[in-house]
């Protein structure tokens, strides 16, 4: 199982191979957007890549950084706060109030193949993603599920000024983008920390026919 696990291990993107001198392995736009994420974006501060980050693009550490909580209407997980619609987070396993709302950082190699983004998949544009580190406010306040989520996530959103309160510093003073930059950062993540070879259609050649047990195998969905 372990072999299988670390032969899932994505890690060649045109990042990589820039890094090991192809220097035509990025775009001019990547590469842009690479000198934002690293630099006036700040993004590297959590999606960090030295030491023991291990160039996974996160420190591994839990932070609040406001996105909007919502539940689904029909569930058998139990939610937190008073109305039961609220996710605690890291507070639910370390059992101290000063991690409430905290989440991990996300790793971010690959993240361009994700339908969703963050711990509850708040949001299904890596677009508004990224526009929500750089104004939390703006993007919290402002945020509605409808049309966007499954019809089940669309139901009451748990409350938001709670969480903004406790929004990590790193976050706290929004970051102006032009346009341009704004693309450049997006392109950077998107195809700049893309593994091609993590793509779905890839991966579900890997999933047999006929299993060793004669159960039927799972069905995957597997993306356009
Ligand atoms: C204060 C720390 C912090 C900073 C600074 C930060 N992030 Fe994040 N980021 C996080 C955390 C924590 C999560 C996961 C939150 C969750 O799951 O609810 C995350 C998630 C993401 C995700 C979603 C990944 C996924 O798998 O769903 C993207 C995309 C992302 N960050 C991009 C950025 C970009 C771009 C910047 C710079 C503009 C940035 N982040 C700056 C902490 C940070």
């Amino acid at each position: 199982m372990a072999e299988f696990q670390l032969s899932l291990t994505f890690a060649d993107a045109p990042i990589d191979q820039f890094a090991r001198d192809a220097r035509g392995a990025m775009s001019q736009k990547e590469k842009q957007g690479a000198i934002l994420f690293f630099g006036k974006a700040k993004c590297v501060s959590c999606h960090q890549v030295a030491g023991e980050s291990n160039e996974m693009f996160s420190d591994f550490r839990n932070h609040v950084i406001g996105v909007p909580q919502i539940s689904p209407l029909n569930t058998n997980s139990t939610f937190d706060g008073p109305s039961g619609n609220e996710d605690f987070g890291m507070e639910q396993i370390s059992g101290k109030a000063a991690d409430r709302y905290k989440f991990r950082t996300s790793p971010l190699r690959n993240v361009g193949l994700q339908p969703t983004f963050f711990h509850n998949g708040a949001f299904t544009r890596l677009e508004d993603a990224v526009a929500h580190h750089l104004d939390v406010w703006k993007s919290a306040l402002f945020y509605t599920p409808v049309g966007r989520l499954d019809a089940d996530l669309a139901g009451p959103t748990g409350p938001t000024l709670p969480v903004l309160i406790r929004l990590d510093e790193k976050l706290r003073t929004p970051i102006k983008l032009t346009r341009d930059e704004f693309a450049q950062l997006v392109a950077f993540l998107r195809t700049g920390l893309l593994d091609e070879r993590a793509r779905p259609e890839r991966l579900a050649r890997l999933i047999p026919e006929r299993l060793p047990s004669e159960l039927e195998p799972l069905e995957f969905e597997v993306g356009d």
